[in-house]
Parts: structure tokens; sequence; C-alpha cells
């Protein structure tokens, strides 16, 4: 046991995700019941380095949990960069004596998270929140399974109108260089053609798959198309000339960012943020929790900040059989 743990400290970084402010509780409430104190930072690394804080208790978390967005805030902070900036972002840890910090974030909030380790003794424990889905070491992060529901709700209705002017519409999906978004959102919309970076489906199969679906009798086409994959608006342009359909563009943008957590999200956001809090109080620092087979574990930091998380590509192929 970490027995000398008195403080922990909490920060949200990177793009926000749904779920983020139910962890926030989630760890706050569980530190409490093991007499532990928190400090939330604000603004994600910038709050550790301009000491910009505040206590958090059990009833300054209250009716979080349905709240989208994050209550500590995040914000790009090229400082936390630089030696001054990680310098003074562990001279906040160590006058706070802060035994432990939760890093609620992606990806890249862990490779911050590691290099602040690296001036600092303060355990750093990860907590995987981010819509892309893409930390190595979990099957799901918090957040994505909201940004799914979202995407589909609202490509329902673009099916909707496509039908009614037999179109084919073209959805671009965030999910910044993975396609982890936009294949889920893919097989459960139904769309016709599913664009992901790891396995680009140049034009010509777009086009050729469009050409045979129209000579089947099948006329509506909805294309969801990862953000990495880029070029949309040249590819819609493209479709039109070469099939004779009418194509149209949208881009769902930051809808996908922001609602209220879903109940799945907010399940992996209490679930993980337990987890942390154990490591912390086990002083295990250096950690991401995780979901793995339904198992919730823990990998190495430096692991997850830099492991490359594969595709299901078995998943592309499903996608194919149901779209026929
Ligand atoms: O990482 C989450 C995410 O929403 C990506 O899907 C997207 O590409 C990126 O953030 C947008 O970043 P920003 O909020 O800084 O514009």
């Amino acid at each position: 046991m970490f027995e000398s743990l008195k403080t922990i400290g909490v920060i949200t970084t990177g793009g926000d995700a749904p779920g983020m402010n139910a962890a926030i509780r989630a760890v706050t409430r569980v530190a409490h019941t093991k007499n532990l104190q928190v400090i939330g930072f604000k603004r994600g690394w910038e709050g550790l380095i301009k000491n910009n804080f505040k206590h958090l208790t059990p009833r300054s978390v209250g009716g979080l949990i349905q709240l989208g967005g994050t209550m500590l805030h995040t914000a790009r902070c090229p400082e936390f960069k630089t030696e001054e900036g990680l310098e003074k972002a562990a001279k906040t840890l160590c006058t706070h004596q802060i035994g432990g910090l939760v890093v609620i974030g992606g990806d890249g909030s862990f490779k911050g998270a590691l290099e602040l380790s690296k001036h600092c003794n303060s355990l750093m424990v990860g907590i995987p929140a981010t819509i892309d889905n893409d930390v190595y070491g979990t099957d799901e992060t918090i957040g994505f399974d909201t940004a799914v529901n979202t995407a589909v709700a609202e490509i329902d209705k673009i099916r909707d109108t496509a039908i009614s002017h037999e179109r084919i519409f073209i959805v671009e999906v965030m999910g910044r260089q993975r396609g982890f978004l936009a294949l889920t959102v893919g097989i459960t919309v139904g769309a016709e053609i599913i664009l992901v970076p790891e396995n680009r489906c140049n034009l010509d199969n777009v086009v050729e798959i469009l050409k045979e679906n129209a000579r089947k009798g099948k006329k509506v086409g909805i294309v969801v198309a990862a953000e990495g994959c880029g070029k949309v608006s040249e590819a819609a342009k493209a479709i039109e000339e070469q099939t004779g359909s009418e194509v149209r563009l949208t881009i769902l943008g930051y809808v996908q960012r922001g609602g209220s957590p879903s109940a799945r999200s907010r399940l992996l956001a209490s679930l993980f943020a337990e987890k942390a809090v154990e490591l912390l109080l086990q002083g295990q620092g250096n950690r991401v929790v995780g979901l793995r087979n339904g198992a919730i574990i823990s990998t190495e930091l430096e692991e997850s900040s830099k492991g490359y998380k594969p595709l299901d590509e078995s998943l592309l192929k499903l996608a194919e059989m149901l779209s026929i």
C-alpha cells in the first residue's frame, strides 16, 4: 500500500469526450471514501503549469454524471512540451504534495504524463477518454459509445432525405487519423461503403460499388468516411460526375464531441476511475487503466502511449456483406 498517499490530482486533457465529467466525479468520490483529498487542475496541463486548481469534494461533483464535456475544462498546451513547462508542472505537484495524478484523456495525454513522470515522484495513472477509441491497451475509451450513438442518430436522419431524393450521401465522421468511429458507425447505420484510413478504399472502388448498386436497383447510398481519409468534397464531386447520381456531403463535426454521456460511457468512467484510485493506493504508477475482454485491467503507461491499436478489419468484411 502507498501509506503516505494523502492527496491526488486530476486533470482532463486533449479533446474532450462525453463521460469525462462522470470520470471526474467517480475519481473524487472513490478517493474520498479512502480518505484522500482531491485537487482538480483547470484546462489540462496548463492548470498544472499555472497552479490553477480547485478542491474537489463529493458535493462539488454532484450533478455531473449526466453532463457532457469536462467541468475542469481542457486545452492544448504548447508550453507543456518544454522542459521549463514540465518543471513548473512538477513543482505544482510537489507544492500540493500530490502523490498521484489521474490523467483523463487520449494517447497524446499519456505521452505528456510519461514525460511529466520523469520530472517528479508523483505516480501517474491514465484514464482513456476520447471519442476516437484509438488508445492502445483498452478495447474501448470513455466517450466512444456516446459519439457512436450521436453519429448514428444524425445519419439515420440523413438516410430519410437520401431515400426521398434517391441521393448518395457522403458523411464524414471524426476519429483523427483512425477509423474506429467510422467503422462502428458505418456498420450500425447500414452504410453502403465505409472509408477508413487503415484500409482506404480508393475512389474507383467506391464508384464501381455505387454503379453496381444502381444496376441492382439500389439508388440510395450512405458512404461513411473517417476524417483521416480526407478529400471528401472532391470525392463527392467525382462520384456525382462518374455515377450520374445526385451526391450530397455532410461533415458531422463537433456534435460528436458533445451531448449527455451514454449509460455505457458513464459506466466505463466509473469503473476506470475506481481502478485508477486503487492503483494509486497500491503505489502502482505509470499505468493506464482499460477494458479488455470485459475485464478492467491496466497497461504500462509507456506501452499505452506508444502502442498502435489495430483496427479489426474483419468488421470491414462484415460491413461489405451487410451492404449488398
Ligand atoms: O481526438 C478527438 C477529436 O475529436 C478528433 O476526432 C478530431 O480530429 C480532433 O479531436 C479535433 O481536435 P480539436 O478539438 O483540437 O479541433
